[in-house]
């Protein structure tokens, strides 16, 4: 099947924080296609990150979307505060909520694109009931919490898997990963029918610079058999 070129989505987590503006105004130079922003609590995952105000100020300083991964317990409680700050799209995890799809309807009442997102452990089949009401799905390739981790291999099959249930279902909605993204696990997981991929330290942790490392793991995301 022919799929549109697979999106990039830097995730500032391994920026410097100091130099926020120019770090995102490189990776849009440099073709990125959203900026992925992590938001943590200290309690859903065991690291606190960033909150509402970061997101306000960014949102002047580029043109792309503000991806805002919710990585907290309770999302509710701040989805106004993050969409009114200039989040969009607004992805939830699935684990810990019980109420998902009023989770997602609220996103969705607020007029942003909504995203869920599951961990390792989480199986693919979880998705299934929620698929429909959905813009994106994202696939976690490490535990939640940290940058510069390890990419999961056991997550492959997980992706083709959720890959399947897309094509059936929803063929519109997005296939992202999230965790361990680099030029070496970047053809594996488009081979496995991932559409957007988030990636921290390969991005801004390059020695190179952001221009040079975006370069390069867009040319090894376009090396996947296609
Ligand atoms: C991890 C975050 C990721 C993280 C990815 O909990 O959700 O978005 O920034 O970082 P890398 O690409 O370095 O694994
Ligand atoms: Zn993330």
């Amino acid at each position: 099947m022919t799929r549109e070129a697979v999106k990039l989505a830097p995730s500032i987590l391994s920026a410097d924080f100091a130099r926020l503006g120019e770090e995102i105004a490189a990776a849009e130079q440099a073709g990125a296609d959203r900026i992925h922003v992590d938001v943590m609590d200290g309690h859903f995952v065991p690291n606190l990150t960033m909150g509402p105000p970061i997101v306000r100020s960014l949102r002047p300083v580029t043109r792309l979307p503000l991806e805002t991964h919710l990585m907290i317990t309770n999302p509710d409680k701040f989805l106004d505060d993050f969409a009114d700050a200039g989040s969009d799209p607004l992805l939830v995890h699935l684990e810990g909520n019980d109420n998902l799809h009023r989770t997602v309807q609220h996103i969705k009442a607020l007029g942003k694109r909504a995203g869920v997102v599951i961990n390792p452990a989480t199986p693919a089949g979880a998705l299934e009931e929620i698929l429909q009401d959905v813009d994106q799905v994202l696939i976690m390739t490490v535990n939640p919490g940290f940058g510069h981790q390890h990419f999961l291999h056991t997550t492959l099959p997980k992706i083709s898997m959720v890959r399947q249930m897309i094509d059936r279902l929803k063929p519109e909605c997005e296939l992202e990963v999230d965790g361990g993204i680099n030029p070496k696990t970047a053809p594996l997981v488009v081979e496995a029918g991932a559409t957007v991929l988030v990636a921290g330290s390969a991005i801004f942790g390059h020695d190179e610079g952001v221009a040079a490392a975006t370069k390069l793991l867009r040319a090894a995301a376009s090396r996947s058999a296609n």
